[in-house]
């Protein structure tokens, strides 16, 4: 019997992904975890600080947990404000649902990595899988170092650890807070509210990004897939759209031809310029048949619909 437990499910991925777990594998089957309680009701949940390693154990006992999907933490901006606080949930968290997965308490762990992992000598356009990765935030690091403990707990203990590289997220279920990429769902409540936003990225800068439902649904696939097709064990590179803040507010400008953009770059424009602008993830494609469904236009046709219902 499958019973999967999800770290972070509060957080901008974590809400989406339980609900469609919910959804596919049924309501009792998944226990949500994270340090804040959420407003909706989320039922299965746990209060579970990620560092609290006996609580841990604990509720993966009492509850017979089989899989565990860790989203627990910091993201690319707040990561700078406090380094040594983030490299210590970031990865100290993982390194316990490894140590888990080693002792066969559980069987599969997801772990997401980001296209934070990149750094300025990484090559920028259509990114190979394998390159250079020398990230220079804490974020960036720790999931470089996350990555290898997977791959190590893999190779070295047969862990059946799963790991995507996701590009920005853009969904309408929350906004996100921490992040570098959070311009492009900030920017649909701004001009949906006001026609105006400032963006604090440069116009020009082409991010990797990708619709809730293709990143929900890629971590679905990929947990699902035949342990014998995932033969990456760091982490997949995984794409389906790249933009810049411009062409996203032309797309946008479309549904609002009244509206405005600003750019007012703060510290977190250094943090986009070393990331790649867009993505290879043919090793995706052809290991685990990844394949997304959104591009551009639709994703910001189904953002408006769906945010405009909300004010
Ligand atoms: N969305 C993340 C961030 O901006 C990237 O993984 O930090």
């Amino acid at each position: 019997m499958r019973r999967i437990l999800v770290t972070g499910a509060n957080g901008q991925i974590g809400k989406v992904l339980v609900a469609e777990l919910r959804r596919v594998y049924g309501r009792d089957s998944v226990l949500a975890t994270d340090i804040k309680k959420s407003a909706e009701n989320n039922e299965p949940y746990e209060f579970l600080d990620i560092l609290n390693e006996n609580r841990l154990y604990e509720i993966v006992h009492d509850h017979k947990i089989t899989e565990i999907y860790h989203l627990a933490a910091i993201l690319s901006a707040h990561g700078e404000w406090n380094p040594l606080k983030t490299w210590n949930i970031n990865l100290n968290g993982l390194l316990t649902i490894l140590e888990l997965a080693k002792k066969k308490d559980i069987q599969k762990v997801f772990f997401p990595s980001t296209i934070a992992v990149f750094g300025k000598t990484t090559p920028q356009v259509n990114t190979p899988q394998d390159v250079p990765l020398l990230p220079e935030t804490v974020y960036g690091m720790s999931k470089v170092t996350g990555e290898l403990w997977c791959n190590y707990y893999h190779k070295k203990y047969g862990v059946d650890v799963r790991s995507v590289r996701y590009p920005g997220i853009i969904g309408y279920q929350s906004i996100p807070h921490g992040g570098t990429t959070d311009y492009a769902v900030e920017i649909f409540h701004e001009i949906i509210k006001n026609n105006v936003y400032t963006c604090f990225l440069d116009g020009d800068t082409r991010l990797p990004m990708m619709y809730m439902p293709d990143a929900v649904d890629a971590t679905i696939k990929l947990m699902q897939a035949d342990a014998a097709a995932i033969q990456t064990r760091s982490s997949y590179n995984l794409s389906a759209m790249s933009f810049s803040p411009r062409e996203l507010f032309t797309e946008i400008k479309k549904y609002f031809p009244e509206s405005e953009i600003a750019y007012d770059p703060d510290f977190r424009q250094e943090i986009a310029a070393a990331w790649s602008e867009s993505i290879d993830d043919s090793r995706a494609h052809k290991e685990w048949k990844w394949k997304p469904s959104y591009d551009l236009a639709r994703m910001t046709q189904d953002m408006i619909e769906n945010i405009k219902k909300l004010y």
